[in-house]
């Protein structure tokens, strides 16, 4: 069926009017739903978000609080704070906080703030031993957060006063597989909630036993939103990845998505051909048959992207700098039955994803001038590849239009009367794959 490009009443004009009486400004102008109308429509009417929701200040703002701070969001690995005293400083949305694990071992989360006058507890990750103090006058903290000294304060006592009542504030943290998260909304759904079906789709990779190989990080000068948009469609592959599209073939991929706070897409076979950078190194033990063929690409909402191959996983967690900067931290994970390689080993691998690395960094960063320089009414999406966008730009949307985070709508999976029109089904894996040819040989 052809899918002709709808027309829509724009929400936000090309001269940046809002439709209706807005200006450009607050975080309510943000909330309301007449300014998401490309998005509401049926995802064959549907359109892109304004470009001024990739370089409006006042949109990045608005963004921090309602979406960033209402939201699950990637804050580092899970291996970064494994003993008790370690402590994490991150940023979410327009909020510090701390991470670290308490005596027990219990992750722990709290406001970066001291319950005396206020001040910053740490500024950069440290080592805290037990006690977590604040620089100012020594109040000290345990590691559970409770407040312990507070010297020279009782030497003239205050009416009720009760340490009980000062502990740290504390922020909900959680992990999944080696990924730490944060959600400094108490109101937000519970981590297992957002993930949906994620954890239990990807159960068999076991990447709680997964560790890091390697990391790196790069500034991109564009909005974070076209960064994973980008991740999220294979639309570009040919043209902008003309060697990943040798191995990671347009004709190969398939949806990859259940319920949960998540745009995903698998490719099956993972290797189209003899070229083979990207799979040197042995798969990891115990795969399932689909998993060992395929290559998983997830973009979980809002800020982590993983591509996940049967022997290694690059994983992108993106923090917004600015509307138009984007910090991206990478790093290379590697299965527990593969044992120790050196940086040789793994220069293959780490070539040739920066090598498609530095392609999408070029072409999100030329996306980038092009809205701000633009402005123009967004064009429509293109059904055949931009499903995930739709998806994504609506979790975008719910999460910026709700009264509460409790009401975030989490998206529902895949329909299965659209699977042969868009590729979609659930770990995809083609019977008539010779499974022996390309993975398990190696
Ligand atoms: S502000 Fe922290 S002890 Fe005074
Ligand atoms: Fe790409």
């Amino acid at each position: 069926m052809k899918i002709e490009p709808v027309h829509h009443e724009p929400a936000v004009h090309a001269d940046g009017r809002v439709q209706g009486d807005g200006r450009l400004q607050g975080v309510g102008r943000w909330a309301d739903e007449s300014v998401w109308a490309g998005t509401r429509a049926p995802l064959a009417e549907s359109t892109g978000l304004p470009p001024q929701m990739y370089t409006d200040e006042g949109f990045f703002a608005a963004e921090r609080s309602r979406l960033f701070e209402r939201s699950w969001v990637a804050v580092g690995n899970a291996a970064e704070v494994a003993v008790p005293g370690r402590l994490l400083v991150r940023r979410v949305g327009g909020r510090s906080i701390i991470i670290t694990r308490d005596q027990t071992g219990v992750l722990r989360g709290f406001v970066n703030s001291c319950r005396h006058r206020g001040t910053e507890l740490a500024a950069t990750d440290c080592e805290v031993g037990n006690t977590i103090r604040c620089p100012y006058h020594r109040w000290g903290y345990g590691l559970d957060g409770s407040l312990q000294s507070t010297p020279f304060f009782e030497e003239i006592p205050r009416d009720g006063f009760d340490r009980g009542d000062f502990g740290l504030v504390e922020v909900r943290v959680d992990t999944w597989g080696l990924l730490l998260f944060a959600c400094v909304d108490a109101a937000t759904p519970p981590l297992r909630e957002w993930l949906g079906d994620l954890p239990d789709r990807m159960g068999g990779y076991g990447f709680e036993h997964w560790r890091v190989q390697s990391e790196a990080t790069f500034e991109v000068r564009a909005n974070w939103k076209l960064i994973t948009e980008n991740f999220q469609e294979y639309y570009h592959l040919s043209w902008v990845h003309p060697e990943l599209a040798k191995v990671s073939r347009v004709a190969d991929h398939y949806r990859y998505q259940g319920p949960g706070m998540y745009c995903g897409q698998t490719t099956t076979p993972v290797s189209g051909d003899d070229r083979d950078d990207w799979l040197v190194l042995p798969p990891a033990a115990g795969l399932n048959q689909s998993d060992l063929v395929s290559g998983r690409f997830v973009a979980v909402f809002p800020n982590v992207m993983l591509a996940v191959l049967p022997n290694h996983v690059f994983l992108i967690r993106l923090e917004p700098v600015a509307p138009g900067l984007t910090r991206e931290r990478c790093t290379f994970l590697l299965p527990p039955s593969t044992p120790e390689v050196s940086d040789e080993d793994m220069a293959q691998t780490r070539s040739f994803w920066f090598d498609v690395n530095n392609e999408d960094i070029d072409i999100v960063e030329r996306g980038q001038r092009g809205v701000a320089a633009g402005a123009v009414v967004p064009g429509p999406l293109a059904p055949r590849f931009e499903e995930p966008l739709h998806r994504f730009h609506n979790m975008v949307a719910d999460t910026m239009t709700c009264d509460c985070p409790s009401d975030i709508a989490i998206p529902g999976g895949d329909d299965d009367s659209e699977a042969a029109r868009l590729g979609s089904g659930l770990n995809p894996c083609p019977p008539e794959f010779d499974l022996d040819i390309r993975v398990s040989a190696r």
